[in-house]
């Protein structure tokens, strides 16, 4: 059987690895931030030689956007360095890494969906921290994959799906952005895709790929059909970007295409209102 090193497994996309992982035939190894502080490169070699893994998914990063830009020192290390000593490692001993990356590094100003081949120029400082990172993985020299995903939600940790539920529970009147566009993604279901990926031969060097749930909507269109399907009565009003006023510039149009992943692979990731019907079915199965 071969085994994957994951990293961030505590993380939203890290415990929905770990969750579908029970339907592939892979030993994961599980790490997080107190057993595999990624910025270490000792801790990195003492691993991987005790493990010898096959294959390694980078699920962790610095993940405060808003942040980011006061704490650029620790996104950079965490997010633009760490990737790169993993990938080095992943060379030195022979793994294929899977690195996830984001949307924002593109600056969202393009009005058809992002391409891997378009030309990243992030608008903030989380963005730039996570191409430091590509770049790193690029220079490594490792067989590598780069999975960029886009409004990650899982029934875990903290995510606009589950902020939304709570605050409208609580009776709160919402102001939702209606002008930033993208493809929601179900963490279930992009973890689903890496698993796929991560049984698959590619050629040597890195291989890019957008992977998202299908088709596109708003922040407040996801806000609607949340509420739909989770049976919620919410005080929901729409708002432009300008109008709710954040510090942090994010991108407008965060639509990435799947096109290469279906050329290359055949493999099609579901619409993202099927992926949120699970997220709340999920949700539903905690209580
Ligand atoms: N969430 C989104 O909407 C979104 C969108 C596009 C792309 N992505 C990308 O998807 C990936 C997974 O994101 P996510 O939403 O699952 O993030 P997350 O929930 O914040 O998980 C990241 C995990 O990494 C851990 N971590 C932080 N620093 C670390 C270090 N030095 N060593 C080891 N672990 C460390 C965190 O631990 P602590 O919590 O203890 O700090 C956390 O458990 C990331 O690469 C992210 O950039 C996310």
């Amino acid at each position: 059987m071969r085994k994957i090193l994951l990293t961030g497994s505590s993380g939203q996309l890290g415990q929905s690895i770990l969750k579908v992982s029970a339907n592939h035939n892979f030993e994961i190894i599980a790490t997080d931030l107190e057993s595999l502080d990624i910025t270490d490169p000792n801790a990195i070699e003492e691993i991987f030689s005790a493990e010898k893994p096959d294959i390694v998914i980078n699920a962790a990063a610095y993940t405060d956007v808003d942040k980011a830009t006061e704490e650029h020192e620790t996104a950079n290390l965490v997010n633009g360095k760490a990737p790169g000593l993993l990938a080095q490692a992943s060379k030195k001993h022979n793994a294929l890494f899977i690195h996830i990356s984001t949307d924002y590094i593109f600056d969202g100003e393009k009005n058809t969906p992002y391409s891997e081949s378009d030309v990243a120029d992030p608008a903030n400082a989380y963005g730039k921290s996570k191409l430091l990172g590509e770049q790193a993985v690029a220079r490594s020299g490792a067989a590598a994959l780069i999975i960029r995903t886009a409004w990650l939600y899982p029934e875990y940790g903290h995510n606009f799906v589950k902020t939304m539920i709570k605050l409208a529970k609580q009776g709160k009147a919402l102001r939702v952005i209606n002008d930033q566009h993208g493809s929601p993604t179900y963490a279930g279901d992009l973890a689903e895709a890496i698993l796929f990926l991560a049984g698959n031969r590619f050629p040597s060097g890195v291989t890019i790929f957008h992977v998202t749930n299908s088709g596109t909507t708003t922040w407040h269109g996801l806000a609607e059909k949340t509420f739909e399907y989770a049976d919620i009565k919410a005080d929901l009003s729409a708002v432009s970007t300008q109008e709710y006023g954040s510090a942090t510039a994010r991108p407008m149009n965060s639509v990435l295409s799947n096109e290469r992943l279906q050329i290359l692979t055949g493999y099609s990731m579901p619409h993202w209102e099927e992926g949120l019907m699970r997220c709340i079915k999920a949700l539903e199965n905690k209580d």
